[in-house]
C-alpha cells in the first residue's frame, strides 16, 4: 500500500522536473512583457524594474509615458540612482510608446 503510493510519487518525478524547467523559461523579470531587441528589454528592466516591478508597457497610453519616465526619473535622483542618458532613455521610451494601450 505505503510502497506503491511510493512508486507512483516517484514515477511523477521527471513529469514534476520537466515543468518546474518549463516554468523557468516563462518568469524572470521580463515575463509577460512584449518582445524586442535584448538592448532595449535589458535596458527597461535595469532603470525600471528596480524600485518596483518592471510595469508592462500597455498599462498607459503612449502620450502618457513621456511624463511617467520624467517622474520617474525624479524617483531615481532622490534616491541617489543615476537616471538613462539620452540613448537609454529613448530606447525606454520607444519601447513603452510603441507597446502602449
Ligand atoms: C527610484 C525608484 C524608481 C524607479 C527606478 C522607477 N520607479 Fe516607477 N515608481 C516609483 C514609485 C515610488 C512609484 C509610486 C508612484 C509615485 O510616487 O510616483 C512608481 C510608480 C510607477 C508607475 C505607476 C504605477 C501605475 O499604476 O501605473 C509606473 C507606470 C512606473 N512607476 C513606471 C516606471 C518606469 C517606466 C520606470 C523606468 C523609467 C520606473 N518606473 C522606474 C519608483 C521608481
Amino acid at each position: 500500500m505505503t510502497a506503491s503510493w511510493v512508486s507512483e510519487m516517484k514515477a511523477l518525478i521527471p513529469t514534476l522536473l520537466l515543468l518546474l524547467l518549463a516554468g523557468c523559461a516563462t518568469t524572470g523579470p521580463t515575463a509577460g512583457l512584449p518582445d524586442a531587441e535584448a538592448y532595449v528589454l535589458q535596458t527597461y528592466v535595469a532603470y525600471c524594474g528596480t524600485c518596483h516591478g518592471v510595469p508592462h508597457p500597455g498599462r498607459h497610453r503612449a502620450a502618457e509615458w513621456p511624463a511617467i519616465v520624467n517622474l520617474m526619473e525624479r524617483h531615481m535622483r532622490t534616491r541617489g540612482m543615476i537616471p538613462p542618458q539620452q540613448a537609454e532613455r529613448q530606447a525606454i521610451l520607444a519601447y513603452l510608446r510603441e507597446h502602449a494601450r
